[in-house]
């Protein structure tokens, strides 16, 4: 095999190897790599990094440059800016590989070498882009080979999400990572924590006194949330069908919209106060099983790798409230799914109109107020109010006064570029902690033990009937979300 040797230098806080454990899967294709990437061309990657894949594929360093070169260079929906070649180079220069089986030995004494090879002394971050039911043996086998060691250099481990399929294997899986490493070197990645739209909700949130002390129970009516996606579940049948919609995006990325909207105000903007908030907001959720269902799309089970007679969730709707005393009674009204009418992610707050008011009684006088966070597409912040509309007659309608990214989801920095960077700097913030993900599955649990009934929907519908019963018990509709807005 084709040997690497990467310069030496001294100064061990300069010396980086990030390793992926499945460094030829559909993550490190789509996200991984392509964020690497862009954070040398942002400048972002410490010099001395090197970066070492692994895979059971046989591949050559040589091949695997050129294998991610390929990848680099493929049509990507989430990378799509043109690839300059001498930032490609600077990227493939620093690549090597590892082919073997994560489960045996063999494999980590081939990685241990190497790494010594490179550096004497070297940080090092394991990021888990494998199976979850491998991590035990890459734990074990890391700790064995030495490569946990921090005598010399420090070590982080990135995993993805799912933390676990419920709250005793999530504890499960926590405990286990607790065995060998410390919270402060463990990265449980939701990408949704790396969107730049949810980031920036926080900034307009606290960062402004306009909106924030309108945000509780005497201003807001409601609040919505929908997760809408336009295409199935395409070629991911055998992950998606073990999961399903509630598991896939409501346990941790409809969770974390939730929280980052309602969280209090951190005493400041680190890692364990914003951290703590959202922990904090979750744990006040409250699973409400008797405002919840579950569809399935016509078709399913048609679909490749998945179960003839699968009961798994393709879409969810439910109602929760907030258990604290600055949003107590305020119900929050959440639906998701896949071959929905369109893709569009958004938050809207739904802003009390109760008191009669002057224009009323105008046609078109008595709509509420509105916040919209859209996430995606067309993405921004955007407030809803009422508008004469101009003429001789006094006729009022909804106008929007709108604060739309110049950029699209594509060209927007990816939330894998903001997180690597953070894991790079040791900056958990926009992390999951180990309390944080168990408050999530506290809550979803009880949600999933209520998955006994399906109700099939029609390919581009916004999804069974009985999720309209959801909201309309409590006389209020959902929102179609509009495209009208932020759309250039
Ligand atoms: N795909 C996504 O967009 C996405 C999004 C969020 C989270 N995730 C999570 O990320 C993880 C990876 O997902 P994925 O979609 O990338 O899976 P994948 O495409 O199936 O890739 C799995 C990777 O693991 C390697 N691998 C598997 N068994 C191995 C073994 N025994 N020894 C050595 N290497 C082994 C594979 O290498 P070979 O190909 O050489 O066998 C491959 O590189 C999962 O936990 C998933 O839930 C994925």
């Amino acid at each position: 095999m084709h040997k690497v040797t990467i310069e030496n230098h001294k100064n061990m806080q300069e010396s980086f190897s990030l390793i992926i454990f499945g460094a030829t899967g559909n993550l490190a294709q789509l996200k991984l790599i392509p964020a690497l990437y862009d954070l040398v061309e942002a400048n972002l990657l410490p010099e001395k990094m090197s970066i070492i894949g692994i895979g059971r594929k046989e591949l050559s360093h040589e091949e695997f440059r050129a294998y991610s070169n390929d990848v680099l260079h493929k049509p990507n929906r989430h990378h799509q800016h043109p690839i300059k070649d001498e930032v490609a180079k600077n990227l493939l220069d620093r690549m090597l590989y590892v082919s073997g089986d994560i489960a045996q030995r063999e494999l980590y004494d081939k990685l241990a070498n190497l790494t010594k090879e490179n550096e004497s002394c070297s940080n090092r971050m394991f990021y888990l882009a494998t199976y979850p039911e491998l991590y035990p043996t890459v734990f074990n086998h890391l700790q064995e080979s030495g490569l946990n060691n921090q005598d010399c250099g420090y070590v982080r481990v990135i995993v993805e999400k799912p933390i676990g399929s419920d709250l005793p294997s999530a504890q499960k899986l926590n405990q286990l990572l607790a065995s060998y490493y410390k919270e402060d070197q463990i990265f449980r990645l939701d990408h949704y924590l790396g969107r730049e739209t949810l980031q920036n909700l926080l900034t307009f949130r606290f960062a402004n006194n306009l909106f924030e002390p309108l945000i509780n129970k005497d201003n807001i009516d409601h609040i919505q949330i929908t997760a809408a996606e336009d295409f199935g579940i395409g070629m991911r049948g055998g992950y998606y069908d073990s999961v399903g919609a509630l598991k896939d995006v409501g346990q941790n990325h409809i969770l974390q919209m939730i929280a980052l909207a309602t969280m209090e105000a951190p005493k400041s903007f680190d890692n364990l106060s914003v951290t703590n908030k959202r922990t904090e907001l979750l744990k006040q959720l409250v699973p409400e099983t008797d405002r919840l269902i579950f569809g399935q799309y016509e078709g399913y089970l048609n679909e490749k790798d998945v179960a003839k007679d699968s009961k798994n969730d393709t879409f969810f709707a439910f109602r929760t409230q907030i258990n604290n005393e600055r949003f107590k009674g305020v119900p929050i009204y959440v639906r998701a799914g896949k071959l929905l009418p369109r893709m569009v992610t958004e938050i809207a707050i739904v802003f009390k109109n109760e008191a009669k008011h002057l224009f009323s009684n105008v046609v078109g006088g008595d709509d509420p107020n509105m916040l919209i966070y859209r996430i995606q597409p067309n993405e921004g912040i955007v407030f809803r109010f009422s508008s004469k509309i101009p003429g001789p007659e006094f006729k009022i309608q909804n106008e929007y006064m709108q604060y739309c990214y110049k950029h699209t989801a594509a060209t927007l920095p990816d939330p894998y570029l903001r997180l690597l960077n953070d894991a790079l700097r040791g900056d958990q913030t926009f992390f999951v902690d180990a309390e944080e993900v168990e408050a999530q599955w506290q809550f979803i649990d009880p949600l999933i033990a209520e998955r006994k009934e399906l109700f099939s929907y029609k390919p581009g519908s916004w999804g069974p009937e009985q999720a309209n019963e959801i909201i309309e018990k409590d006389g209020r509709k959902w929102i179609e979300p509009s495209i009208g807005f932020c759309s250039f």
